[in-house]
């Protein structure tokens, strides 16, 4: 009899203590390492050089295979990234100051309510950044590099656009010229600095390193320049594919690539080498955690800001297209709750990610965010397609004298990166300003783009027979159909918090 009392007695503290333990686990805030690589794609195997990773992250949670950028642009993207607000809303248009990139209108509205502000304000997260901010950041015009974004205790801004080797630091405001060290070891470094405090372990935190791999000018560093030796460019169906009902840019000559691409061949090697610095640097971050005992409690979100494309529908590199390639990039996520080693085919998008990590550290969204928290799908054992449309927004960049002398257009301002080097085929035009859905309602995958072009032009894929997007089967929708898309298009070029997530 006593003895039945004391085991139920022990039975009932046990039980007590782990109910205790489950609800104090509960409330102990997470924190969250958030890697943004540039111009990573997914297309064109751009994770093959980040096997680390791989095992590291992905084994151990979700990879994302429909995970969209809302711009196939750098600094729009961030921009979205950091704030959970479409372009449109931001006003970021392109990588330029005159188009609201680190402009004093983005530092006076939005950059002070950014995801680590907000964490910062509301739960009291140690927030960290460095690397590649915003593409104008440092420059005279934007405050120089004494401009500390609000919310972060250590930043560690990298002044203007990607670079390896030869750049500057905003270190806590302070300017620092850097020649030798190659950038993606020494955000390493400064990554492992951070998590060496002794708070680290106790205080929860936020940490955003935003590499320059894979970005122009490839640089890798010097342990990894023999890599790879083999790998060239990603010969998959778009690959060359001259299409003759795509929007004008495409078809402008030389519509087919010439026969030597070994400078697109070296690209591709390069870019995977300046990844494989990456790999490395998640690598010490994630080992680190371990030995700190808090990789339990961290999420760890691998993405990147666009995808990029070589040689796809004859173009030679870049990423300002709608398609596949520049717009659908690596989407990985561990963490505490998230299931492992699963293949998620929700979809996503990067107006996305600023909510889901505000719920998953229990702060509230504000209600301006124009995207959804994914945070049930993403604990969610059983995968699902979901029910609902990914929005793409795109103002395509022209510029004065950027077509090379030698090159035989006269398009003078219209357009941009016309050079030499890559056959004199433009890379971007002012009316390559487009809007796109993308349907993922019940068994659709269905893309309906609409460019803002003097005609109107329309690009429509059946995403689900043609993965590739090599046949525009816009001519064959019907009117009811293309109203349709339509109108959900003008409603989410409008849309602005409330009204964008309920699209
Ligand atoms: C910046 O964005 C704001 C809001 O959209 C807009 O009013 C302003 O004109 C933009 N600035 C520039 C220089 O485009
Ligand atoms: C927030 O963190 C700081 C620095 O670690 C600490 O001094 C302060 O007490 C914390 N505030 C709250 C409200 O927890
Ligand atoms: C940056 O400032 C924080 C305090 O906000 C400090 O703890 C940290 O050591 C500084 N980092 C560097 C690299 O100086
Ligand atoms: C480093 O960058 C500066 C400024 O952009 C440039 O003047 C200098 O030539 C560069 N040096 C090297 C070694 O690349
Ligand atoms: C990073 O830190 C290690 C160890 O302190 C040092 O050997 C290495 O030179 C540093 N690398 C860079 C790029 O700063
Ligand atoms: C191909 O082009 C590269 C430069 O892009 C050049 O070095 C190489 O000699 C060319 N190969 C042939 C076979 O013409
Ligand atoms: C960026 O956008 C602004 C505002 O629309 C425009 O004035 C500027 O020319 C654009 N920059 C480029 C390079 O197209
Ligand atoms: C550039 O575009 C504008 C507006 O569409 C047009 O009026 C102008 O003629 C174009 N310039 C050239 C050189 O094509
Ligand atoms: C787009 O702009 C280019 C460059 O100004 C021009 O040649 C072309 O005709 C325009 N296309 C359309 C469909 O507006
Ligand atoms: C797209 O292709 C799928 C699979 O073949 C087909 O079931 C569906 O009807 C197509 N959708 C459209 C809108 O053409």
């Amino acid at each position: 009899m006593a003895k039945s009392v004391f085991i139920i007695l022990t039975r009932t503290l046990v039980f007590f203590l782990t109910f205790q333990k489950c609800i104090y686990s509960d409330r102990v805030s997470p924190n969250f390492i958030y890697i943004l690589t540039d111009d990573q794609d997914l297309m064109l195997n751009g994770l093959m050089a980040m096997k680390k990773s791989l095992s590291l992250i992905a084994d151990k949670g979700k990879f994302f295979l429909n995970a969209f950028v809302n711009t196939p642009l750098c600094c729009p993207s961030r921009s979205t990234i950091l704030t959970g607000m479409y372009p449109h809303n931001l006003g970021v248009v392109n990588n330029s100051l005159s188009g609201n990139c680190s402009s004093e209108f983005w530092q006076r509205h939005f950059e002070p309510y950014s995801v680590a502000a907000i964490l910062k304000n509301k739960a009291n997260y140690t927030t960290f950044y460095a690397g590649k901010y915003l593409n104008q950041y440092g420059s005279k015009f934007a405050g120089g590099t004494g401009h500390v974004p609000k919310g972060y205790d250590w930043w560690i801004g990298l002044k203007g656009n990607s670079k390896y080797y030869n750049y500057t630091l905003s270190v806590n405001g302070t300017t620092l010229p850097i020649r030798n060290l190659y950038l993606t070891d020494l955000l390493a470094n400064y990554s492992l600095s951070f998590l060496n405090q002794k708070s680290i372990v106790d205080k929860p935190f936020f940490m955003m390193v935003a590499p320059p791999a894979s970005h122009a000018p490839f640089i890798p560093p010097k342990r990894y320049i023999n890599k790879f030796p083999t790998v060239g460019v990603v010969t998959n169906p778009s690959f060359n594919y001259t299409p003759t009902n795509k929007h004008w840019l495409l078809k402008m000559p030389p519509r087919r690539l010439p026969t030597n691409i070994t400078i697109l061949d070296n690209i591709q090697r390069r870019r995977l080498q300046t990844l494989l610095a990456v790999d490395d640097m998640i690598e010490r971050i994630v080992l680190q955690l371990k030995k700190l005992k808090i990789f339990h409690k961290t999420y760890v979100i691998i993405n990147s800001d666009n995808g990029f494309h070589i040689g796809q529908f004859g173009q030679p590199w870049d990423k300002r297209q709608p398609y596949e390639a520049d717009t659908r990039v690596p989407l990985i996520v561990s963490g505490p709750g998230v299931p492992k080693r699963v293949l998620e085919p929700y979809p996503v998008s990067s107006v996305d990610i600023a909510p889901t990590i505000l719920h998953l550290a229990g702060v509230k969204s504000p209600h301006h965010m124009d995207g959804r928290s994914f945070k049930k799908q993403l604990m969610n054992k059983k995968t699902a397609i979901g029910f609902k449309f990914v929005f793409v927004e795109y103002w395509g960049e022209g510029g004065e004298k950027t077509t090379d002398n030698g090159c035989p257009w006269n398009y003078d301002s219209n357009v941009t990166g016309c050079s030499i080097n890559s056959w004199c085929k433009c890379q971007d035009s002012r009316n390559n300003t487009y809007s796109c859905v993308i349907d993922f309602r019940e068994e659709l995958r269905f893309k309906f783009c609409r460019f803002a072009e003097t005609e109107r032009f329309y690009e429509a894929y059946n995403l689900s027979l043609d993965p590739y997007e090599l046949r525009n089967v816009f001519s064959k929708m019907n009117s009811k159909l293309i109203r349709y898309y339509n109108n959900i298009l003008n409603k989410f070029k409008k849309c602005s918090g409330k009204t964008c997530k309920t699209l």
